[in-house]
């Protein structure tokens, strides 16, 4: 039986590290060394912004830590805005940003990443690492 862990946060900027530190818990109990307990910190935190900033006026959202024999499987739902992902563009590394970055580092510190949203459906983003 797989271990789950659903939590229920407002949607509030001082709850992100509640996420931050049920992702380092999770990730620590399964064996993840240091540094990745470290990367899935920051790919969480960079979510659960996302969630807080840009979904709309929300209440609440949710966050599910799926521990799978070797992997851990976290989603991050929220009930707001959405947007259209067709329209996202990754951002440049030769030109500096300090914005549009979250999804970025997301994708690059986690195994595999994939989201489901539109305009007015809310914003579920599925993410996982695998223990090296
Ligand atoms: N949960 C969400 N709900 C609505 N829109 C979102 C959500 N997550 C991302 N987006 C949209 O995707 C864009 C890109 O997100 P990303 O996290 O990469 O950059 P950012 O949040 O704009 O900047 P940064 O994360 O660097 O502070 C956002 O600007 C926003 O328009
Ligand atoms: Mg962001």
């Amino acid at each position: 039986m797989n271990d789950v862990v659903n939590l229920s946060l407002p949607s509030k900027p001082e709850y992100v590290s509640v996420a931050r530190l049920t992702a380092s818990f999770v990730a620590n109990k399964m064996g993840f060394d240091i540094e990745a307990i470290e990367d899935i910190k920051l790919a969480v935190g960079e979510a659960c912004n996302n969630a807080v900033l840009h979904s709309g006026s929300h209440d609440t959202y949710n966050l599910e830590f799926i521990r799978n024999d070797l992997t851990l499987v976290i989603e991050i739902k929220d009930f707001g805005a959405g947007f259209n992902y067709n329209n996202y563009v990754e951002p440049k590394l030769e030109e500096p940003q300090e914005n549009g970055l979250g999804l970025f580092i997301i994708k690059s510190l986690m195994d595999n990443v994939s989201i489901e949203t539109g305009e007015g459906h809310g914003t579920k983003i599925i993410m996982s690492k695998i223990i090296e």
